[in-house]
């Protein structure tokens, strides 16, 4: 499976990722805008949010999540813990669910998977447990299966998604300190069995030094594509 037939996968800088399916339904992944130094400049998200996908608490990843769930009205999947701590900001219709979980949408099906990495929601200063973190396997009917790996290492049981789910294109942080590197998302992708590779959460701040030229060189050989777009740019 390696075709998006329809699907437009756009990339919005650091975790930040828009999917539109060809029926129209429009996700958001970890809204990182405002203070996003790879937000691409001036672009306008879409008329219409559906979905709201939060892998974790962190703040380069849910920083924009409250002003656009007020703003579109998706609904907004995330782990219980993060899930309940928006409803406290008076974010409608949170869905708090946990591993393994599936959440359905007319055409897509989020389902919740592990990430190996922390997660905790800055609030007035304070740090407050977040839950586990998160990545998300998006099954588009008659359409791709897109894992969204969160922030992350790699595991093994990465193979179960392969198994489970086979995803034709995945996600995946490379930018090294705070998630895996370039040689560890290569046996990410290996794992998972996508054919293509979209790589983020890499250039966004300094200690983010994992390229695509390097992902690329540890996947050399095994026919898997590392698809390195710029912010603002789309996969069709
Ligand atoms: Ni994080
Ligand atoms: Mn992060």
């Amino acid at each position: 499976m390696s075709e998006l037939n329809g699907t437009a996968v756009t990339w919005l800088g650091h975790s930040t990722v828009h999917i539109e399916t060809a029926a129209g339904t429009s996700i958001l992944i970890d809204p990182f805008i405002e203070h996003n130094p790879k937000y691409p400049k001036g672009y306008v998200l879409p008329k219409k949010i559906d979905l709201l996908l939060l892998t974790h608490g962190h703040s380069d990843h849910i920083a924009d999540a409250v002003s656009v769930a007020k703003k579109y009205e998706p609904s907004v999947v995330a782990i219980f813990e993060l899930a309940t701590w928006l409803g406290s900001k008076q974010v409608a219709n949170v869905i708090g669910m946990n591993m393994g979980g599936s959440y359905v949408h007319k055409d897509v099906t989020a389902t919740m998977v592990e990430a190996r990495h922390s997660s905790s929601i800055e609030d007035d200063g304070r740090l407050i447990y977040g839950g586990e973190p998160a990545g998300f396997v998006i099954t588009v009917a008659g359409g791709p299966t897109i894992y969204h790996a969160g922030d992350t290492s790699v595991y093994s049981d990465m193979q179960l998604l392969r198994e489970l789910y086979q995803p034709g294109l995945a996600i995946l942080p490379i930018g090294d300190h705070y998630t895996m590197g370039p040689k560890a998302a290569a046996m990410a992708a290996k794992y998972v069995g996508a054919s293509k590779v979209l790589p983020i959460h890499y250039g966004t701040f300094p200690p983010l030094t994992g390229t695509p030229e390097q992902l690329r060189s540890f996947l050399e050989g095994t026919g898997i594509e590392v698809k390195a777009i710029k912010p603002g740019e789309s996969l069709r």
